[in-house]
């Protein structure tokens, strides 16, 4: 039986840990939806045209290992406010989220746009500058020379330009369960997000 979690919020809220965490909690399969337009944005980053590239995207191009990068995330949200860009992702995203035996997706229009009718939507936040310290903290340990400075005006252009696109803008569904991670550890987060979805299972 198909049983669709959608995880949305800004950049670097927490999204991917929580979503990881909880699919491993119910057994579910997990789709971290910014790696498609993070592809995408790669793409475009070598040259390619977005609609065409986001028209051509095969699953295993998110395993590309150079996704998590400042230049391609800013890419990324750059291809993400194209309409076509969106459309030709929706049939992938929806299948997985339909697929049998549950689904985590995060992403910024999942409970909104992709799977408006899931059975459990969370929207999940924190303070641009604590998402800002955990992303800088998670860059450096990879190698990334990024002055905290730098990551927090990448996220609050992100977030500026995802909150204002037309199509499918950054914003909570009604009915989604609001979690503001900005005090909380990522254990007291991932308790938090599995409460909210055991009440509505
Ligand atoms: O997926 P999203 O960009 O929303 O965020 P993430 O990649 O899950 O989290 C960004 C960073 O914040 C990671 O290094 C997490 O370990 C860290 N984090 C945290 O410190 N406290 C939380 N409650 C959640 C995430
Ligand atoms: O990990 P982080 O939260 O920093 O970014 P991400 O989730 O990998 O998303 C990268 C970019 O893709 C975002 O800034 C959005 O512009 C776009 N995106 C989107 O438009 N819709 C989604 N469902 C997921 C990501």
């Amino acid at each position: 039986m198909a049983f669709t979690i959608a995880i949305d919020g800004p950049a670097a809220a927490g999204k991917g840990t929580l979503s990881k965490a909880v699919a491993a909690h119910f057994g579910y399969a997990h789709l971290d939806t910014g790696l498609l337009y993070r592809a995408v944005g790669a793409r475009t980053l070598q040259g390619a045209e977005p609609i065409a590239a986001a028209q051509a995207l095969q699953a295993e191009d998110l395993e590309a290992d150079n996704l998590r990068t400042p230049d391609v995330a800013q890419a990324a949200s750059k291809v993400a406010v194209i309409p076509e860009v969106r459309a030709a992702l929706v049939a992938f995203q929806q299948a997985f989220a339909r697929r049998d035996g549950g689904a985590v997706l995060d992403g910024r229009d999942i409970g909104t746009v992709i799977c408006p009718d899931a059975e459990v939507k969370l929207f999940v936040t924190a303070s641009a500058e604590v998402r800002a310290t955990r992303r800088h903290k998670e860059l450096a340990e990879k190698g990334g020379t990024q002055s905290y400075e730098a990551v927090l005006q990448d996220v609050i252009e992100r977030d500026k330009r995802d909150s204002e696109r037309a199509t499918a803008p950054l914003k909570p569904a009604e009915d989604a369960v609001q979690i503001d991670t900005s005090d909380l550890s990522i254990e007291a987060a991932i308790a938090a997000a599995i409460a909210a979805i055991e009440a509505r299972r």
